[in-house]
C-alpha cells in the first residue's frame, strides 16, 4: 500500500524581526548572520501565538469538512509545550472540529519527533487504509537576548495530512535511526530557554548525518545519485549547506552536484526567512523545496535527514506523485511578505513577554498580530483560545 503526505500546509508567526537590525543592535557584522549563517530575517511570535495557534492556522490552510470527519488520529510533534501533561493536540482537535472519535497525543524528542509521528501515522494507516492522521510539527524556537542562538530563533508550524495514496509524496519503507546520548541542547523543566552547547551541537549534527547516511547506503545499497534532492532539518541553514557537501561524495557526477545544490537552494528559501522551526524545520525545508523548484518531477526521489538534539537523528526517502504541484500554494512568498516588520526592542519586548497570573490564575493579553487563532485569555490557569474574525 502506498502511503503518505496528501496536503501540507503551514504557519508563522506574524511579525519578522531582520537579520540586519538584529546584528546592528548587538554590534555584530551583518554578514556573520546573513552569509555566516545563512539567514535572512526570523518570524517572531507574541504571547497570544503558541504551538496550538500555529498548528490550529497551518491545519485551518489544508484540511476540508470531509478530512475533519475522517481524521481519527491527531499527533502534534513538539518541544515547546504548553503543558506538562494535556497533549496541545487535543485543543487543535477541538479548535478544528474534527470529529470526537480520533486519538490525540503529543510527541517529544527535541526537534526530531515529527519523523517519529509519521511513521507512527503510516503504522497505523497500514493497518486501517481508510484512516486519515493529522501530522503537526509546531515549535517556537527561544534562546534568549544576545544568546549565541539568538538569529536562529523562529515560530512556526507544518501540518500534514497522512492518507493511503497521497496526492504528494510516498513515504518509502526505509527508515534508519540513530540514537546516541549527548548533551548537545536540553531544556529541563525549570527553564524556558535551552541549554546550548552550540559548537558541540552542530558537530553532533553533522556526525550524526554522516554515520545515519552510511547506515543507509550500506543496508538499501543506495547512491546519492539516486536523490533529485535531499532536504535537511534547518536549525540555520548554513549548518545543512554543511551536510549536503559531507553527502556529496567524490564520486558524484558534477551535473548531479549541481542539481543537488540547485534543490538545496530551493529547500532552504523559507527557512532563510522564518529561522528555526525546531520539530517543523525539516517539513519547512521540503514544502519550500516543492514549492520552489521547477526542476522535479513526479516519481523523484527525496532524501529526508531529521535530526533532534539528545540526539536522535533518521534518514528516509519519499517519492513524488503525479500531480503533486496541484497541491501546493503557488504564492506562498505573499503570506511571508505579509508579515509585519518589528524594530529590535519591539521583539525584545513581544518575544519574551511572560503570563502575569493574578492570585486566582487569570491573565489577560493585549491584542497582537496572530494567524486564524489566538489565545484570547488565561482563566483559572486553563488557556481559552479563539478563532480570530475574518
Ligand atoms: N562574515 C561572514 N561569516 C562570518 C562572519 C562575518 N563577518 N563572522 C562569522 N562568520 C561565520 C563563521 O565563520 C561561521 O561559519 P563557518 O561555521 O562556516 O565557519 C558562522 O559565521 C557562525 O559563526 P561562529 O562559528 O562564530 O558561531 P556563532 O557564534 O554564530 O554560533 C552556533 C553558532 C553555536 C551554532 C549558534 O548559532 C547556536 O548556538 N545555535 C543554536 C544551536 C544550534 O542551532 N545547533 C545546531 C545543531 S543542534 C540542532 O540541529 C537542533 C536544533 O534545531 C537546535
Amino acid at each position: 500500500m502506498k502511503i503518505g503526505i496528501d496536503k501540507i500546509g503551514f504557519a508563522t508567526g506574524r511579525y519578522v524581526l531582520e537579520m540586519t537590525d538584529l546584528a546592528k543592535a548587538r554590534q555584530t557584522d551583518p554578514d556573520k548572520f546573513t552569509k555566516g549563517l545563512m539567514l535572512d530575517r526570523i518570524s517572531i511570535a507574541p504571547i497570544t501565538e503558541d504551538i496550538v495557534t500555529l498548528a490550529a492556522s497551518a491545519s485551518e490552510t489544508i484540511l476540508t469538512d470531509e478530512d475533519k470527519e475522517k481524521i481519527d488520529m491527531v499527533i502534534l510533534a513538539t518541544e515547546s509545550s504548553i503543558d506538562q501533561s494535556k497533549a496541545a493536540s487535543i485543543y487543535v482537535h477541538q479548535l478544528l472540529g474534527i470529529q470526537p472519535f480520533a486519538r490525540s497525543v503529543e510527541m517529544k524528542e527535541a526537534c526530531y519527533s515529527a519523523t517519529a509521528a509519521l511513521d507512527y501515522a503510516r503504522a497505523h494507516i497500514s493497518l486501517h487504509p481508510q484512516a486519515r492522521v493529522l501530522v503537526l510539527a509546531s515549535d517556537i524556537a527561544k534562546y534568549g537576548i544576545d544568546s549565541a542562538g539568538e538569529p536562529t530563533q523562529g515560530a512556526g508550524s507544518i501540518a500534514m495530512l497522512i492518507t493511503a495514496d497521497p496526492a504528494i509524496a510516498i513515504i518509502n519503507d526505509d527508515n534508519v535511526a540513530q540514537t546516541r546520548d549527548v548533551m548537545d541542547f536540553w531544556r529541563p523543566n525549570y527553564t524556558s530557554t535551552p541549554y546550548v552547547n552550540g559548537i558541540f551541537s552542530t558537530k553532533q549534527y553533522l556526525d550524526s548525518l554522516k554515520t545515519t547516511w552510511a547506515e543507509y547506503q550500506k543496508r538499501y545499497n543506495a547512491s546519492i545519485s539516486d536523490f533529485a534532492a535531499f532536504c535537511f532539518h534547518i536549525p540555520f541553514p548554513k549548518l545543512a549547506f554543511k551536510g549536503l557537501n559531507k553527502i556529496i561524495d567524490k564520486n558524484t557526477a558534477i551535473e548531479h552536484k549541481d542539481k543537488l545544490t540547485q534543490a538545496f537552494n530551493d529547500s532552504i528559501a523559507y527557512s532563510r526567512q522564518v529561522g528555526n522551526i525546531y520539530t517543523g524545520s525539516l517539513y519547512m525545508s521540503l514544502l519550500s523545496l516543492l514549492e520552489n523548484s521547477q526542476a522535479l518531477t513526479a516519481g523523484d526521489k527525496i532524501g529526508m535527514f531529521s535530526y533532534g538534539s539528545g540526539a536522535v537523528s533518521e534518514i528516509f526517502s519519499l517519492q513524488l506523485v503525479e500531480g503533486y504541484k496541484d497541491r501546493l500554494d503557488t504564492n506562498r512568498q505573499a503570506y511571508l511578505d505579509f508579515r509585519q516588520v518589528i524594530s529590535v526592542t519591539e521583539y525584545e519586548n513581544i518575544f519574551y513577554q511572560e503570563a502575569e497570573l493574578d492570585r486566582e490564575g487569570n491573565a489577560t493579553f493585549e491584542t497582537y498580530l496572530t494567524g486564524d487563532y489566538a489565545l484570547r485569555t488565561i482563566q483559572e490557569h486553563q488557556r481559552i483560545y479563539e478563532k480570530n474574525d475574518k
